[in-house]
């Protein structure tokens, strides 16, 4: 057998390549450097399906040996990664190995976010073919050494003359011959994102996806796979990542020989891809990682890699402005005086940033009317928007906009002119979703024409930041004029006609922050990420629920990608009073903002204000360039949620403790500190003690106990050697 080995710093990829051309899938997982083809068992079996050019040997079966891209129709009766249909309706295909490269440098893909790399990343691409259809699939492998990820994508060609139909596409498949796993995902809800959920890898096939066209609040598209028993800090697990912000599937199953599948990729549902002969198709990217330092070691790599190889543009390595949103301070109704007097108040507090939310344009006074018209509403604003930028700048501040630029109310000017550019279906009434209908993006000049508008506001007045907001999942999926009339090409290319619009914005606006959004953490991936590198992590801004949100949020994603906000109280989400201290140490391991009303805070509350944010910029390198520890769960059920930041050089951390439950007396809680040098000692300025990394790691601080809900608590430790270099 042939083999094609992928090094990482820690980790090993090995496929087999056999002298039928198969590929067998032999190994991912911790280094090794031996030939993995002997661990591969061939046992008599019989009653599995056989390739015809083997006949006799009933010891290789596609549906016992583990697959590097299990495909439908070659005897393999698991879950396929590839499946293709012809013209005639006949389903099946045989890829087998016809050559491989190997590349300096990341592949990119025509369209799609990926990965980006420098020399020092490699590319393998592997070159299979039916040679029934002459369809070829080209599978892409990225290696980042020393991050520890490999990347996988997969081109398909139709070098036939038929056109085929393709109904399923994954992207990266993992078969293990040998094993206990368990699935771990953030499942969730608008207003409850990313809450992680474990379950046992069974007899049967089990589904992680969304039909929604986006990514969505209910699941995401980062999961974990995770050998039985490993922990937060000690283990075995994989972790693989869509690079994509569309409906997608993941899947695990045990066979009936208990090996497991775990695979992922572009959701299968409805998807029957018509490639015309000559035609090509690209599925999104896979990130990959795999580590035995358990679910911190995962999040580790991933929060790096996303860092250094998924985010882009000027804001990618340093901080975001303060912001302050008036989106929960006035919601629709507002006028520009008083957004200018929200600014004032902000400059004296020291944020940094105004971001003015929906309702700016058209007649939007509401959520029924106005999304599509994208021209300032003057007669509300009581300026232009130039006028308006200009007024905020004078107070100090940057300015940012909202914009929802993939929907229309019906009631707009947008509508009445275009009534063929929306998702419709004729003779059927379409499902409404926030009073709004989703513009066909799948379609070039629609995509043109929001982007021409959207431009003309931005050169018309001095705009450093765009949140960009998308508030409904999409159905009634038909589109008035493209030729892909079914819902699979067209979904794919409406995600797509997403990512253009936002490269053009990209390209155009080098210096603009974009936010991405969509009712909150509704598109929260690392497709995403590659244009908009932080995301509004939920609309639910209470603190106590926001500890749960932003713990789910970290297995997979950086703290730099998450945007957070101290709110109102009692909260509009919850109607919970939180205190405004524990409100900024909740909102400030992200990126901090603000959106309340400033103007009617008491004189102390500004004050606390005014700390928060010196505190927020004091520890910016901690928090967002350091290393994230989940400390505590609100999972666990206990009182205490507590998360910590660790310097790279391990000179300095951050503790954060909130108490999340008060219970009359109870035990003693001490917050642990993981990830410290164990023999150093660091001193902590808030018990005024020097305690080594091991006491900070095994034993911890111990809490006080106060009589107060909802409490939060801030330790900051820092190797005594710096102690002199450090201004309390
Ligand atoms: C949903 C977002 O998540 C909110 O923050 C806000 O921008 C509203 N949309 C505005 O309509």
């Amino acid at each position: 057998m042939k083999l094609i080995t992928l090094q990482s710093k820690n980790t090993t990829y090995q496929i087999g390549i056999t002298d039928t051309g198969f590929l067998l899938h032999l190994y991912y997982g911790v280094r090794i450097n031996c030939d993995m083809s002997g661990t591969i068992a061939y046992y008599e079996r019989g009653m599995s399906g056989v390739p015809y050019d083997l006949r006799g040997d009933n010891t290789f079966s596609c549906d016992v040996l583990p697959q590097e891209y299990p495909c439908f129709g070659n005897g393999d009766y698991r879950s396929p990664a590839f499946c293709l249909r012809t013209e005639e309706g006949v389903y099946g295909s045989d890829l087998r190995y016809r050559e491989h490269h190997i590349k300096k440098g990341k592949y990119q893909i025509p369209g799609l976010p990926a990965a980006y790399g420098g020399e020092d990343s490699v590319t393998c691409e592997i070159v299979l073919e039916d040679s029934n259809t002459k369809v070829i699939v080209i599978l892409r492998y990225g290696v980042f050494y020393e991050e520890d990820v490999m990347t996988r994508s997969v081109e398909v060609r139709n070098s036939g003359d038929m056109p085929v139909f393709l109904n399923k596409v994954l992207t990266s498949t993992l078969d293990f011959v040998t094993g206990e796993y368990e699935l771990i995902h953030f499942h969730g809800r608008h207003m409850m994102e990313r809450i992680l959920e474990k379950r046992p890898v069974l007899h049967s096939k089990q589904c992680i996806e969304s039909r929604r066209g986006t990514s969505s609040h209910q699941q995401n598209p980062f999961v974990i796979l995770a050998e039985k028993g490993t922990r937060e800090n000690e283990g075995l697990c994989y972790g693989m990542s869509l690079v994509y912000s569309g409906n997608f599937l993941v899947e695990a199953e045990m066979d009936q020989f208990d090996q497991v599948r775990f695979q992922m990729g572009l959701s299968p549902e409805m998807l029957d891809y018509k490639l015309e002969a000559g035609d090509r198709f690209h599925a999104p990217e896979a990130l990959m990682s795999c580590t035995t330092r358990g679910f911190t070691g995962l999040s580790h790599t991933f929060h790096n890699f996303i860092r250094r190889h998924i985010c882009r543009g000027k804001y990618k390595d340093i901080p975001r402005p303060v912001l302050i949103n008036n989106w929960e301070a006035t919601y629709f109704d507002f006028t520009g005086e008083k957004i200018i007097q929200i600014a004032g108040q902000a400059a004296e507090l020291g944020i940094e940033m105004l971001v003015l939310d929906d309702g700016w344009f058209g007649e939007r006074n509401s959520d029924t009317a106005g999304l599509g018209d994208w021209y300032a509403n003057h007669k509300k604003l009581g300026c232009t928007l130039g006028e308006l930028s200009e007024r905020i700048h004078q107070t100090g501040l940057k300015f940012g906009l909202w914009i929802e630029p993939e929907m229309v109310n019906e009631d707009s000017s947008l509508y009445r002119m275009h009534p063929d550019w929306v998702f419709k279906i004729p003779g059927k009434m379409p499902v409404l979703g926030r009073n709004q209908l989703v513009l066909d993006f799948s379609r070039k000049e629609v995509v043109d024409y929001i982007f021409e508008n959207i431009s003309r506001i931005i050169d018309s007045a001095d705009i450093e930041y765009i949140k960009m907001d998308m508030n409904r999942s999409i159905s009634d999926v038909y589109s008035a004029v493209s030729k892909r009339q079914n819902y699979g090409s067209i979904m794919y290319h409406y995600v797509l006609g997403v990512y253009d619009f936002l490269e053009r914005m990209v390209q155009r606006y080098p210096g603009l922050l974009i936010e991405g959004c969509s009712s909150g953490g509704g598109r929260f991936d690392t497709g995403m990420l590659y244009y908009t590198p932080q995301i509004w992590c939920s609309d639910n801004t209470d603190a106590v629920e926001r500890v749960w949100i932003q713990e789910g949020t970290s297995y997979g994603y950086p703290i730099s990608a998450v945007s957070s906000h101290v709110s109102a109280v009692p909260n509009h989400q919850t109607g919970r009073s939180v205190n405004l201290y524990t409100r900024g140490i909740v909102a400030m391991a992200g990126n901090l903002g603000y959106e309340l009303d400033l103007t009617i805070l008491t004189k102390e509350e500004k004050e606390m204000v005014k700390t928060q944010i010196r505190d927020y910029k004091k520890y910016w390198h901690l928090i967002h360039k350091g290393d994230y520890y989940r400390v505590d769960s609100p999972l666990k059920g206990g009182e205490y949620g507590a998360w910590s930041f660790v310097a790279k050089d391990k000179s300095e951390a951050l503790l954060s403790v909130v108490c999340i439950q008060a219970r009359a007396n109870r035990p003693v809680y001490y917050a642990k500190c993981p990830g410290l040098d164990l023999d150093k000692l660091y001193y902590c300025v808030q018990t005024d003690t020097a305690y080594s990394g091991a006491a900070l790691k095994y034993v911890g601080v111990p809490v006080p106990i106060l009589n107060e809900e909802y409490y939060a608590l801030q330790y900051f430790f820092w190797s005594l050697e710096n102690k002199e270099e450090f201004e309390v």
